[in-house]
């Protein structure tokens, strides 16, 4: 798929990947990193009265650090990579034991880190645990919408009917159920959940609304939502990246061809818009000024795009893979701290485009850079 000069290019920023976590494993062995503080990782394992229910433990990017570790596991054969992974699966039983903290997002949480174990080492407890998060997942299904509730406000904010487009990239836990365990239930869950992504979220541009609000009694579509974005209307770019990689991977799993047209609609809108410059902004519709940019959209977007080119083949995939490559040499170029004193790979991540800090590294970026790396090299673990 790659030229030699790309082969190349890519055999040197692996090579850079590996040095660098080599030494930050060690030095977050006990840690649940979500960004870093003075380029040291926080630790989201570590009890804080004081946060919200859904932060700590429960927090929903508390799976990357284990998907690092077991990408790195499987691209070197290290065991000390397996053993800080598995550390940081077992501190996530504590969320299985709060409950009232789980989301949606119980995807995210326990595919790079339970399946990734199960599938690299055949261990039964990480098997149980994805299992019983894959049927928390699936109890969030509202049946007259066809959707699966994010989240789980009630008293501040009633989010009874709310779905985001980054359950995408959750509704992979309940393929894998169903493949495990041969019940058909967990799939249809996600298919319905994904054909209402489909028409509730993606618009006709190709671009995606980040929340739909449902009626949770009728099903009904009431509104959507800005969200994470700039605004209602606009089109936050990680949300694309969500829908893009997200109905990539449900159609791998299910083989329908409306989730691979809908996968290349989306492609194609992300594409027209990336900045000559390669570097992708907060919202594709944001203003001009302060121009706040998350490269985590990036490594997302490069991740879905070389799963089309791969499915797609022949001369129409170079478009996909060409437009990954950009990004992913536009992060290592100019965009990650290569030094080993740090914890950091990508610089500047945005949670949201509304919230008080902008451009700092946040763990699901490093996670999906060297997802995209390995992707490209023919060794990904294949976790959505
Ligand atoms: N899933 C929430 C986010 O992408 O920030």
């Amino acid at each position: 798929m790659l030229r030699d000069m790309e082969k190349e290019w890519l055999d040197g920023v692996i090579a850079k990947v590996t040095k660098k976590m080599d030494i930050v494993s060690e030095r977050s062995r006990n840690k649940i990193p979500y960004t870093t503080i003075n380029g040291m990782h926080d630790d989201k394992s570590v009890d804080n009265p004081s946060a919200d229910v859904a932060d700590g433990i429960n927090w929903w990017t508390n799976g990357f650090w284990g998907g690092m570790l077991w990408l790195m596991f499987h691209e070197t054969g290290n065991e000390k990579y397996k053993e800080i992974a598995q550390i940081s699966e077992v501190k996530l039983d504590r969320s299985f034991d709060e409950f009232y903290g789980l989301h949606h997002d119980v995807g995210f949480m326990w595919l790079p880190t339970s399946v990734a174990n199960y599938k690299l080492t055949g261990n039964q407890e990480s098997r149980k645990r994805a299992l019983h998060a894959a049927n928390l997942l699936a109890g969030r299904f509202n049946l007259a919408g066809g959707f699966i509730r994010a989240w789980n406000d009630l008293e501040e904010g009633d989010t009874r009917g709310w779905a985001i487009i980054d359950c995408m990239l959750n509704i992979p836990l309940l393929y894998w159920a169903s493949e495990e365990t041969g019940d058909p239930r967990f799939k249809q869950i996600a298919m319905r959940h994904a054909d209402t992504s489909m028409s509730a979220f993606v618009r006709p541009d190709g671009s995606v609304n980040h929340i739909v609000e449902f009626d949770p009694f009728n099903g009904g579509v009431i509104r959507t939502h800005g969200g994470q974005g700039y605004g209602e209307g606009s089109s936050w770019t990680r949300g694309q990246t969500w829908a893009l990689y997200g109905f990539m991977m449900s159609y791998i799993h299910t083989g329908k061809d409306e989730y691979l047209q809908t996968a290349k609609r989306v492609a194609h809108y992300f594409m027209a818009n990336i900045p000559e410059n390669g570097i992708i902004p907060v919202d594709f519709r944001q203003p001009e000024e302060p121009g706040l940019m998350d490269d985590t959209a990036a490594a997302i977007a490069a991740c879905g795009l070389i799963e089309i080119a791969k499915a797609i083949g022949g001369y129409e995939s170079r478009s996909f893979l060409t437009a990954a490559l950009k990004l992913l040499r536009t992060l290592d170029e100019s965009r990650i701290d290569w030094s080993p004193d740090t914890d950091h790979f990508l610089l500047y991540g945005t949670g949201a485009y509304h919230s008080k800090t902008h451009h700092h590294a946040i763990i699901y970026g490093d996670y999906y850079f060297m997802e995209a790396l390995f992707k490209l090299k023919g060794n990904d673990l294949f976790l959505w």
